[in-house]
């Protein structure tokens, strides 16, 4: 297969490239940003026209934490946007029959059963934090659903949960909660800190995915014949959930990184600070019912993710802090 992994230089991309290149067997197409930019229509136009693949995997995204998304709500809209459209209509114009495109939990609105089932979309208010970039993934969702509606393209959305492992962005200010917390509990256990504060109260649950079982999960779905996945959708939702159906207290991870990073001190809570939504569990059951589940535990791909970090530390690699 002639694949075109688009965003191969981020966190979910170099997790796609490491796969495909050790299924060996494919024709990988990648372009990094000074090469094409997704925004320039006319260049994405005419690089799927001349490539011509049979997949396309989209994997590049304008993405960011609370702060990036607050400073640059038209950057993420505008981005995001373009991304999606110049691919999606331009793999429709050179006939490529089937595209893998990613967004994420938070297009489901803010306060919203949980687990959160695919059919929650567009239910209610979204989170205002990151209204812009959700916006803009579920136009992506929407413009897949027209392609397949209009002219029987097999476009399909993919929603992980929240993402972990080598290639995470670990700024102290821009990170997610995982890396914060790796990259901050790694320094304490370092210089023998008394103790590290962790933000809220530790009592909100959240569930994680290594990038490395998304990976596995873009292949066992791009693998999947066309009305395999259609019998696990509907034409109206076309999107599934990807995720590990398991959840964690921040407590509870923060106890597990200080035990893997060797963090000896104590683990406060700040309570001045915002806890975010209690729960945020994606139903993942569609997914189960194709036959795919996740395989790496949370302290294995902790762990392994923890080795990752210190051997870029070591090999003086800057780390993503973007
Ligand atoms: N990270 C998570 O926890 C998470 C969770 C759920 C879903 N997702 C989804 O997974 C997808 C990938 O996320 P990620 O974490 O891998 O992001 P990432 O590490 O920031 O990577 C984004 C990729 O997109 C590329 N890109 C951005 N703008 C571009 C443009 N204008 N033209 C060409 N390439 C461009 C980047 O290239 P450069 O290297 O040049 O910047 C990079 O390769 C996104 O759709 C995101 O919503 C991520």
């Amino acid at each position: 297969m002639r694949v075109f992994l688009a965003g191969h230089t981020g966190m979910v991309g170099s997790a796609v490239l490491r796969r495909l290149i050790s299924d060996g067997g494919n024709d990988i197409i990648t372009a990094t940003r000074a090469e094409l930019d997704l925004r320039d229509q006319t260049a994405v136009k005419a690089f799927i026209k001349v490539r011509r693949p049979d997949l396309i995997i989209l994997a590049a995204a304008k993405v960011g934490g609370i702060l990036a998304n607050h400073k640059m709500p038209a950057a993420f809209i505008h981005d995001n946007l373009m991304i999606a459209d110049n691919v999606i209509h331009a793999a429709h114009d050179a006939d490529v029959q089937r595209i893998i495109q990613l967004g994420s939990s938070c297009i489901y609105p803010r306060d919203t059963p949980q687990p959160i089932a695919e059919s929650a979309l567009l239910t209610g208010p979204l989170e205002p934090t990151n209204e812009p970039y959700a916006i803009a993934k579920i136009a992506a969702i929407k413009l897949c659903e027209g392609y397949n509606r209009q002219y029987g393209r097999d476009y399909r959305s993919l929603m992980p949960t929240n993402l972990y492992g080598p290639g995470d962005n670990f700024h102290p200010q821009h990170a997610h909660v995982l890396p914060n917390l790796l990259d901050r509990f790694h320094r304490a256990a370092q210089s023998g800190d008394e103790n590290v504060t962790i933000w809220g109260s530790g009592t909100p649950q959240r569930e994680f995915l290594h990038v490395d079982d998304l990976a596995d999960a873009i292949m066992f779905l791009s693998a999947l014949p066309t009305t395999q996945y259609e019998a696990a959708t509907s034409p109206m939702c076309s999107h599934l959930n990807v995720g590990t159906g398991k959840e964690i207290s921040i407590m509870d991870l923060a106890t597990m990184i200080a035990r893997i990073t060797g963090f000896q001190g104590q683990i406060l809570t700040d309570t001045s600070k915002p806890d975010g939504t209690p729960r945020k569990r994606l139903d993942i059951s569609a997914l189960t019912a194709l036959g795919w589940s996740a395989r790496t535990g949370l302290r294995d791909g902790l762990s392994q993710t923890y080795a990752w970090y210190r051997e870029q530390r070591a090999a003086g690699h800057r780390l993503r802090a973007s």
